[in-house]
């Protein structure tokens, strides 16, 4: 098992040394190691099982240090930055030469983002270097939340764990790119569409495809428990008065099935509160999925505000191919 601790200087003495740690962010924890050094972004793509076709993420510390890897900012890039960084927003910007192809995929964008959270920014300004961080989990399973979940699945594999407590935000960054005039949500995540379009007006989404999964987190199966998730409100075959069963479970929104037992149940936000619910969300179905259910079924939110981004995560942790 690695080592959980609170230890900048032991974290960056790991960096320094071309290792990779877990890294506590504000949406997920990430895998992170020196994005300039061939040999710890290796290392990332390693410790992950993850292909080397999937890109990763470049932390930094502050905007002005953006420029140190990325080429050119584009004036509504830029708004969001100032508006949105640090926080849960992830941008698509032309990369410069320090930046290699393995880490951007032979890509010519590198995504950038500013976590908000204290350690890891206090991290990031005590390296001379940005940090390439995927989501620390085994690829394809749901994203880490607290240090725990990184030791449970990768604590054999790495050394050390910067633990920051358990994640605000609770899912992934949203990641944005540029395409002339044109913004595009690659993925939707931590900060809202409608938080994005109040500072550059109109964006497209682009829907996942996974016969092509250039773009961010597209693969149709994703953030997936071991155990079948069904979604109840997309199959009418499987109507609460069918689910009856000690070995079904359910993961709700607000309210709980009267006809599952309570204690097979986990409810994201008894209040409706959007951001709670996206807290709990992959905590929540790793606890579901650790109990040997046969089944767990979810509940779609509504489809506005942050409930859009949870039921992406919820369409792909149902999505068995
Ligand atoms: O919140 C987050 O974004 C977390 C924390 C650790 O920062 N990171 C995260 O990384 O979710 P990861 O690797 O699990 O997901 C990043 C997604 C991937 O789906 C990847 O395909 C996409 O970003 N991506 C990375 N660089 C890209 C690029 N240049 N163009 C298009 N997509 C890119
Ligand atoms: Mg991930």
């Amino acid at each position: 098992m690695a080592i959980i601790g609170k230890n900048i200087q032991e974290a960056i003495k790991f960096l320094e040394a071309n290792e990779v740690i877990g890294l506590p962010t504000e949406t997920v924890y990430g895998l992170a190691g020196n994005a300039f050094s061939t040999e710890a972004v290796t290392k990332i793509f390693e410790v992950k099982n993850r292909p080397t076709f999937d890109p990763l993420i470049v932390h930094t510390s502050s905007i002005e240090r953006i420029s140190d890897f990325v080429r050119e900012i584009p004036v509504k890039a830029q708004l969001l930055a100032e508006k949105f960084m640090p926080g849960p927003l992830t941008l698509l910007l032309p990369k410069k030469e320090n930046i290699s192809d393995l880490v951007t995929s032979g890509l010519e964008t590198v995504a950038v983002r500013i976590p908000n959270h204290p350690l890891a920014l206090e991290l990031l300004r005590n390296l001379d270097f940005p940090l390439a961080a995927p989501s620390a989990n085994p690829f394809g399973y749901i994203s880490p939340t607290s240090a725990q979940h990184v030791d449970n699945q990768l604590g054999m594999k790495i050394k050390y764990i910067l633990n920051g407590g358990e994640c605000a935000v609770g899912i992934e960054s949203s990641i944005i790119g540029f395409n002339g005039d044109e913004i595009v949500v690659y993925r939707k995540g931590g900060l809202a569409i409608e938080d994005i379009e109040s500072v550059v007006g109109k964006v497209q989404i682009q829907e996942y495809s996974s016969s092509n999964p250039q773009a961010p987190g597209m693969l149709k199966s994703h953030y997936a428990p071991r155990t079948k998730l069904i979604i109840l409100n997309s199959e009418p075959e499987y109507r609460p008065f069918r689910i009856h069963n000690s070995k079904t479970a359910f993961l709700g929104f607000k309210d709980f099935q009267p006809n599952v037992p309570r204690e097979n149940q986990l409810i994201l936000s008894p209040t409706g509160d959007f951001r709670e619910a996206a807290k709990n969300l992959f905590a929540y179905m790793r606890a579901l999925d650790a109990r040997g259910f046969d089944i767990i079924y979810a509940e779609f939110l509504p489809e506005m505000d942050l409930g859009r981004a949870i039921n992406d995560r919820i369409r792909r942790a149902a999505t068995q191919e």
